[in-house]
């Protein structure tokens, strides 16, 4: 991949990605590299991370790649990796919450949440809010939260989020799944004043031909995953969203909003819900431990 004549203003422009080694996530931070935006990928082992940018340079030797590390169902993780960053760029332009995870089996996170619940949302409510007064600084500060249409499905099940007794890998992926929404809309009606010009935004990248049904699965859900997603699109076309919403200037200071096919479309009455959107915000400000979201 080669492009010429890149735009000035996205030359200028640092973005972060979580889940950037593979799948959707590689895909779009290497379609970020070519149009010459700074990007950190965010994974969970320097490894990774570094196979990653070096595959991306075989294809834009000139990508500027750099990474931070943490694995996102610690939040001890998440807040050093932050604090790292806010180190390293004062100043962030966008955030793509990408990261996400499927588990077939019940288990607990250190900090005791349900591993879809602390990677899927947990993740994007903390890393979201500990990179705020970065991406104040911006211009046109944008977040997308990759979410998907599984949300529809979702329920969030306030008196156990952790479903410690009644788990199942797709209603644990699809609360979460739902829980990207609620928090998307609901960061866009909390906005204090000297936060409006931050943009947020949530994604359905479509079915992806990716191995996320196949990393933490039993043999059954593995099966199942690998005959679902062969009428899934390719990666690079499941990051094409998430990469017009993070630089397209059609979409400047658009915000609150579910995408799908770099298309507005309404998500489920659910994700609309108000009132369970303040509450998600509330029982995840406790479970985050944040006392005030915008700082
Ligand atoms: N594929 C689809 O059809 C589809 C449809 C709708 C929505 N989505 C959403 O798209 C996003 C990307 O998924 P994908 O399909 O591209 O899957 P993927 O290839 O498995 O990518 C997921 C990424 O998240 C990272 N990740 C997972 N758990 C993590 C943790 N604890 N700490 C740090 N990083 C972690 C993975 O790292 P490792 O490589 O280390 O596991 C990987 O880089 C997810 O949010 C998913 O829910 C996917």
């Amino acid at each position: 991949m080669k492009i010429e004549n890149k735009n000035s203003a996205l030359t200028e422009k640092i973005c972060i990605i979580t889940g950037a080694n593979s799948g959707i996530g590689y895909e779009t931070t290497k379609l970020m590299c070519a149009e010459g935006v700074t990007t950190i990928l965010v994974c969970r082992s320097q490894e990774k991370a570094e196979k990653a940018i070096e595959r991306i340079k075989q294809d834009i030797p000139d990508a500027k790649a750099e990474f931070a590390i943490a694995d996102l169902s610690s939040q001890k993780q998440i807040g050093a990796m932050a604090r790292d960053l806010l180190k390293r760029y004062p100043k962030i332009d966008v955030l793509i919450n990408n990261a996400g995870s499927w588990y077939s089996d019940f288990d607990l996170t250190e900090d005791r949440f349900e591993r879809q619940w602390a990677i899927n949302h947990l993740s994007y409510f903390l890393f979201t809010h500990l990179m705020l007064t970065a991406l104040q600084k911006s211009d046109d500060p944008r977040i997308i939260n990759v979410s998907s249409d599984s949300h529809f499905q979702g329920k969030i099940h306030f008196k156990d989020v952790s479903l410690r007794k009644n788990y199942h890998g797709l209603r644990a992926y699809a609360q979460s799944k739902l829980a990207n929404v609620l928090f998307t809309l609901e960061f866009e009606r909390k906005k204090p004043s000297g936060f409006e010009h931050i943009s947020i935004n949530a994604v359905q990248p479509g079915l992806v031909k990716t191995d996320i049904g196949l990393k933490h699965s039993i043999s059954f859900h593995g099966l199942m995953w690998k005959i679902r997603r062969w009428l899934g699109v390719s990666p690079e076309k499941g990051a094409a969203t998430s990469v017009y919403l993070a630089i397209s200037e059609e979409v400047k200071g658009v915000s609150g909003k579910y995408w799908d096919k770099c298309k507005p479309k309404p998500p489920s009455k659910k994700a609309e819900d108000k009132e369970d959107a303040h509450k998600l915000w509330q029982l995840s400000l406790e479970m985050c431990a944040i006392r005030s979201f915008f700082p």
